[in-house]
């Protein structure tokens, strides 16, 4: 029996970056309403295709595993919301190369699901926690569920997900005076979290002027209270990470309004229904489904990824306040 050989990465573009790391969105749909993404709640449209199926998944990921990738990130809308998520994360863990199985999740009955996820081969998960009060969690998701999603957490780490992180979107004049609440409590639980800084999306453009806070103001903060900065690890993603030396806890910040903050861009995505897309702020994406249809167009599928990865754009244009042709983060799972 020949055992196949996995490249190290080798999808790369033209400006050195290499791609080891799909974001793969399962489905669009979402059942909270966050502010900055959905604040009417997730609306069908009309007319579009299906979600990719269980097969369709498992060839587009033994595509890019062919080319070196190792990891995949779940991705929605939220992902738990579909129905066949156990399915999908057993079949892409099993796809060989693939190292690493991640999640991310609203946390929506995670204390409930915790187990079933680990047995699937989800490794990772990072949970979005908004804000730490109750109240103020029902009013920036929707739903008054922030209990439910920390017992989440605890679930998930109690059921052997070995790493378990927050996101948190800090935003001005909503949750910035938490940010001390945070400091405490990923001390107190040994826990890391990213502070996200909010992106105009092509729906959130009057949010984004009133509440967008810089990275850049975040970093001071931290470090005036004594946060130090971590070395950057190689090949590691956008975060800047933090760690205070009374404490346990890891804050990390992800701030793509920085300035290079692409030249350490690491992944690609691919929407629920199978397009690639260069960049979270780049254009409408490319199919690939016709090449998911069965097992011998491997060989055209590899071919049509790295040809398109080629082409990656050095940077986005948020700066200029183009962003894309997103509408919002769950429409290509953030
Ligand atoms: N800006 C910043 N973060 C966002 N997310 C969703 N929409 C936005 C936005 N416009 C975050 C979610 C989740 C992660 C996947 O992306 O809160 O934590
Ligand atoms: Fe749903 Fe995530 Fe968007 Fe919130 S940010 S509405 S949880 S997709």
């Amino acid at each position: 029996m020949t055992v196949p050989v996995f490249p190290a990465a080798s999808l790369a573009d033209a400006h050195g970056r290499r791609f080891e790391y799909l974001r793969l969105s399962l489905t669009d749909v979402c059942n909270f309403r966050c502010t900055y993404c959905l604040p009417e709640g997730y609306r069908k449209i009309a007319g579009m295709p299906s979600d990719l199926s269980v097969a369709e998944i498992r060839r587009l990921v033994a595509g890019f595993a062919r080319l070196g990738l190792w990891k995949v990130r779940l991705t929605g809308g939220e992902p738990s919301l579909r129905r066949e998520l156990l399915e999908i994360a057993e079949a892409v863990a099993a796809v060989p190369g693939i190292r690493r199985l991640a999640m991310t999740t609203n946390g929506y009955r995670l204390a409930e699901r915790a187990g079933d996820y680990a047995s699937a081969g989800i490794a990772a998960l990072n949970v979005s926690v908004d804000s730490l009060d109750p109240a103020r969690f029902r009013t920036i998701t929707g739903h008054d569920r922030l209990d439910e999603v920390l017992d989440g957490v605890g679930a998930a780490r109690a059921a052997g997900i070995g790493t378990v992180k927050l996101n948190s979107v800090l935003m001005r004049g909503i949750n910035d005076d938490e940010l001390g609440g945070f400091m405490a409590f990923v001390n107190r639980h040994d826990l890391t979290l990213r502070f996200i800084e909010v992106m105009r999306t092509n729906d959130n453009a009057a949010f984004f002027d009133r509440h967008h806070m810089p990275g850049s103001e975040i970093a001071s903060r931290l470090e005036t209270l004594g946060w130090r900065r971590l070395q950057r690890a190689a090949g590691a993603g956008p975060a800047i990470e933090y760690e205070h030396p009374a404490g346990r806890g890891r804050i990390g910040i992800i701030a793509p309004y920085a300035k290079d903050f692409c030249t350490t861009c690491n992944r690609l995505r691919v929407s629920s229904r199978g397009k690639l897309h260069l960049c979270l702020f780049g254009d409408h994406g490319i199919d690939l489904r016709d090449l998911l249809q069965s097992d011998d167009q491997i060989d055209a599928l590899i071919a049509r990824i790295t040809a398109l990865t080629a082409t990656k754009a050095p940077a986005h244009r948020l700066h200029s306040g183009n962003s894309g042709a997103t509408p919002h983060l769950a429409s290509i799972g953030g």
